[in-house]
């Protein structure tokens, strides 16, 4: 799962989907395609949206997204088209290309939606994103 930041909307997409697998079958991180946040909590309101909703996302501690991931994960989540743009230039090659997905095309194909950014936002925009989150996560469950 990866974002900007790794403090809003990736920990909450890791810690929506980490919910809903076996973790003996799957693993699940995040990160951000920029280093602002390395070894820090996620941002307070994404602890409290998760916490609303029975998560605890404290073990998480910021990460910026690494070439290294291609060889690790089959699918890497990106949050935004921007992030999409960001993590695609990083790829070697079409293998590694046609690993990056937009999450929110999990529910609305082909419609390139991003999951808004709820840094400079209210409380309100982190429910709205739990939302869109918890919905695609449901759908890469039932894919998987
Ligand atoms: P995120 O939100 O990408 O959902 O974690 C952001 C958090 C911090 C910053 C940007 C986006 N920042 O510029 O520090």
């Amino acid at each position: 799962m990866v974002c900007l930041g790794n403090i809003c909307r990736s920990p909450l997409a890791e810690g929506i989907l980490k919910a809903k697998i076996d973790p003996d079958k799957v693993q699940v991180d995040s990160a951000g395609t920029g280093g602002w946040h390395i070894g820090e909590l996620p941002d307070s309101r994404s602890i409290d949206i998760a916490k609303k909703h029975g998560l605890d996302i404290t073990d998480q501690r910021g990460k910026k997204f690494s070439a290294y991931d291609f060889e690790t994960y089959d699918y890497i989540f990106v949050m935004d088209n921007s992030n999409y743009r960001d993590v695609i230039r990083m790829a070697k090659n079409d293998s590694e290309k046609q690993k990056v997905r937009l999450i929110l095309d999990e529910i609305f194909p082909g419609e390139n939606v991003d999951v808004p950014d709820p840094y400079y936002g209210g409380d309100h925009g982190f429910e709205n994103v739990y939302q869109m989150l918890d919905q695609a996560c449901e759908k890469i469950v039932s894919r998987l």
